[in-house]
């Protein structure tokens, strides 16, 4: 019998080197965060949210945004991601931030109380996003923005081919949509976001390639190796077959003439009606 998937409210699982890699995915996405803030035209000042902030999220650069005179409020589901969310914000002296333990689906936050709603790769590991996106358009001011930034499994490449990778991925999607969950969110924000009646102002595609010695080279096996667990509990195979996967993939990757783009990365900004009125 297999045993039982570990119980976490976050697919992906809490294991530390979960952990360090979503410390160091906050820097990693920093760039395209930045972009995102500029497209939708958010300067300066006012309140932000972070939905599904985990250890870091973007709450620094919210955090330098809003300024000392705005606030920032990070929110996660997990009370061990909050925790660390904690330390991070005051190791880094971040004083206009606090983070809560609530789910992003119903937060207990006032509405119509922020300038600036802003979720990364949430939604892809929830089976109702439109849930969390409707949250954050009742969190909106009036004429506020609601920001999304989603991965989509559907352009990963590598090549040449490699058929550990190949395995790894059949494996990999099975384990991590079991709940429900979208590897190919990415492409439905502009729908999600008309869902709630946002007003979609901008969609924008990242395609970043992942060169030699690139942070996020080794993004999908470093994904994959969280989901071990989960792919062993649920009797797709045992650690022996990871173990061996995981070692060609890497030894795949070392190799510089290897082109990897492990997935899309979709930026959504919209805007509520300056007039909206939304349920309390
Ligand atoms: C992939 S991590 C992304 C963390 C961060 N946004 C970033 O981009 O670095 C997803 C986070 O969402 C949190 N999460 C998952 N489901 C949630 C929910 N229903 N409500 C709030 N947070 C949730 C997880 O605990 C985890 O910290």
């Amino acid at each position: 019998m297999a045993a039982a998937v570990p119980e976490s409210p976050y697919a992906l699982g809490r294991d530390p080197l979960e952990t360090l890699r979503l410390e160091h995915q906050a820097d990693e996405l920093e760039a395209q965060t930045i972009t995102l803030l500029d497209r939708a035209g958010f300067v300066s000042s006012g309140a932000a949210v972070d939905l599904g902030c985990g250890p870091a999220g973007a709450l620094r650069l919210l955090s330098e945004r809003v300024g000392s005179s705005g606030r920032v409020i990070g929110v996660d589901i997990d009370p061990v991601h909050v925790s660390q969310a904690r330390v991070y914000v005051l190791g880094r002296g971040l004083t206009n931030v606090e983070v809560i333990e609530a789910s992003a689906s119903g937060t207990g936050l006032a509405a119509g109380a922020f300038d600036v709603v802003h979720a990364r790769a949430l939604l892809v590991n929830l089976p109702d996003p439109a849930a969390v996106v409707s949250e954050m358009a009742r969190l909106a001011k009036p004429g506020g923005h609601v920001l999304v930034q989603e991965p989509d499994a559907g352009g990963r490449l590598c090549y040449p081919r490699c058929p550990a990778w190949d395995r790894l991925a059949e494996l990999y999607v099975i384990a991590f949509q079991r709940d429900g969950a979208d590897m190919c969110i990415g492409r439905r924000l502009p729908t999600l976001l008309r869902g709630a009646d946002l007003d979609v102002l901008g969609v924008e595609v990242r395609a970043d390639l992942t060169p030699p010695r690139h942070t996020r080279r080794t993004i999908f096996p470093d994904l994959a190796r969280s989901l071990h667990p989960t792919i062993v509990a649920l009797g797709l195979t045992d650690q022996a077959e990871l173990d061996e996967l995981d070692r060609s993939v890497r030894a795949h990757l070392d190799n510089p003439d290897v082109l990897v783009l492990p997935h899309l990365f979709f930026l959504a900004w919209a805007k509520t009606s300056p007039t909206s009125s939304r349920p309390q």
